[in-house]
């Protein structure tokens, strides 16, 4: 009986396959229509045609075949989304229907089994964990309490900066942004700075790396054991680095030996969670969740590498824009010279005032959306959208990059670094203006916003309003490389340098 029963899953499995062979790329086998798309090969289907610029190949696609396209990434169905309009369809009307996450396998290990946020399908649990994540670290009233921590690091910042201003030596800004958001995240996510022994950024940076990089085995799982890519072996290394991390410092806090010199006013993240060990996370729902070591590993991983690398990035990619617009720069002093003047440093309290600041900001998100492709989604129905079948888990792609250079919203200058554009305008990048939408939108939209934002602008604000810039080696403005290197974030291929002036007084 089992060996009959196996047969016909075998019969019925073959069948399938060859049916899905057998399907053109633009009709469903019921003869409902997909989205318009390429024509795809077997097996790979349009793998080929991502680059090492997935975002960019597929925001030339797009141009090709519409807003709204059809591609497959090896079995894999995938829609890419590509206009406002198209975006505001995925993630406000239809936002329930893609608001799960493909089962990757660098979020399996990463994550263990994905227990944390971030890659985790929709459900009871998301919901639970991004509620708790919400009120115990990301929400408004918790990012305030951690003022005092940002302006702390900023004002070492500035100092460390000094020290080579005089010396007319050129800085690695790349270096010294990593280490300030670095430090301001890891007060607000552990309580402590990490010591040096802890190497948190390059297990950071291959993790962003590892979960952006399109898997060949987790689209042609045929393939899976050969491991061509060598991303398993490199998966696993990163996974265990973080981990053991985190198992030190949860045993570190177990036993009470934690280094408690910067027990403040407020409670961090990770005491918060530690001292929940083992207690449901939702005591008053029916289905209940309690936090175990993995999940609070789990939801580590994901924090840390939501928060470090993006924030980061936007960091560089503005001062970037900035160095290589030397009028827009001047506007931006003038700025905070009016607002706060040459004798003192930028405060937080100040932002609210910032108005060119903000449309800096927009204007370097629109170009440079950290996470171009955001995280991708899944749909857990099949469903019709503008006349298009979209199948059941299938892939969502939605290209920000390309939304943020749309000419129909952002007219002919689109690719110009202009934060005039913002000025008499309502757009903005909250998640109601699908123009702009660099942190996403709806249910999966960026919890950590307010805290990125912040951090950002304030970073930004203080180099600016503390020294004057220019870049190394009488390069033009204009020389100034802007190459991006792929991932789930897209930093810049080449670290940024340039020579501070130290412009306060006193
Ligand atoms: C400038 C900084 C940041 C940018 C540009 C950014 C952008 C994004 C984007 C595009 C997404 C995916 C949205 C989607 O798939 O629809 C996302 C998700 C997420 N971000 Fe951020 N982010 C930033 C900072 C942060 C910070 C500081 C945190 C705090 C820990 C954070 C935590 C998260 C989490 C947990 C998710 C997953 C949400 C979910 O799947 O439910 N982000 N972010
Ligand atoms: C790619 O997929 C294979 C098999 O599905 C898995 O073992 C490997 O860890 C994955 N690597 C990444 C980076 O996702
Ligand atoms: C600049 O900083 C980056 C990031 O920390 C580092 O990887 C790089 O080696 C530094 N470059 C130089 C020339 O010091």
């Amino acid at each position: 009986m089992p060996s009959t029963l196996a047969l016909f899953f075998v019969l019925l499995g073959t069948l399938c396959s060859f049916i899905y062979f057998f399907r053109t790329p633009t009709n469903n086998k019921n003869g409902r229509k997909l989205p318009p798309g390429p024509p795809q090969l077997p097996i790979i289907g349009n793998l080929h045609i991502l680059g090492n610029l997935p975002h960019q190949s597929l925001h030339r696609l797009a141009k090709k075949y519409g807003p709204i396209m059809s591609i497959k990434l090896g079995y894999v169905p995938t829609i890419v989304v590509s206009s406002a309009e198209a975006a505001e369809l995925f993630l406000k009307v239809h936002d329930v229907v893609f608001a799960s996450r493909p089962k990757v396998q660098s979020a399996d290990y990463l994550t263990c089994g994905a227990k944390g946020l971030a890659f985790t399908e929709y459900g009871s649990y998301w919901r639970t964990v991004r509620k708790w994540c919400i009120l115990h670290l990301l929400s408004a009233s918790k990012v305030e309490c951690f003022t005092l921590v940002r302006k702390e690091e900023t004002v070492l910042l500035v100092e460390s900066v000094r020290k080579t201003a005089p010396e007319a030596k050129t800085l690695n800004i790349s270096q010294q942004v990593g280490k300030v958001v670095e430090a301001i995240m890891s007060r607000v996510i552990f309580g402590r700075r990490m010591d040096d022994e802890i190497e948190f950024k390059p297990l950071i940076e291959e993790t962003m790396y590892l979960a952006g990089v399109f898997n060949l085995s987790d689209y042609v799982p045929l393939l899976a054991p050969l491991d061509l890519q060598g991303l398993k072996r490199r998966l696993k290394r990163t996974s265990n680095g973080l981990h053991a991390i985190f198992d030190k410092l949860i045993d570190e806090h177990e036993q009470g030996s934690t280094n408690t010199e910067e027990r403040n006013s407020y409670t961090d993240f990770f005491h918060v969670m530690v001292s929940l060990l083992n207690t449901p996370m939702n005591p008053t729902d029916k289905e209940q969740y309690i936090i175990g070591r993995e999940n609070i590993r789990a939801i580590l991983v994901d924090m840390v590498a939501a928060s470090f690398d993006t924030t980061t990035t936007a960091i560089e990619w503005t001062l970037s824009e900035l160095l290589r617009h030397p009028r827009v720069m001047t506007c931006l002093q003038q700025e905070l010279e009016t607002v706060i003047g040459r004798n003192r440093m930028v405060e937080e309290a100040d932002l609210p005032k910032l108005t060119y600041l903000d449309m800096v900001v927009k204007e370097s998100l629109r170009l440079h959306p950290v996470a171009p492709l955001l995280i991708p989604h899944e749909s857990t129905e099949d469903i019709t959208v503008t006349g298009y079948f979209i199948p059941k888990k299938s892939r969502i792609v939605v290209n920000t990059w390309s939304i943020g250079r749309d000419p129909k919203v952002w007219s002919d200058n689109a690719e110009e670094f202009f934060p005039e554009r913002f000025e008499d305008s309502s757009i903005d990048l909250r998640g109601h203006d699908f123009q702009l939408i660099p942190f996403g939108a709806g249910r999966r939209g960026c919890p950590g916003m307010q805290l990125g934002l912040t951090t950002m602008r304030l970073i930004i604000a203080q180099l600016v309003h503390c020294f004057d810039w220019e870049l190394p080696n009488a390069m033009l403005p204009n020389e100034l490389d802007m190459t991006e290197k792929f991932g789930l974030s897209v930093p810049r291929a080449e670290h940024l340098f340039a020579k501070p002036t130290y412009r306060l007084v006193g």
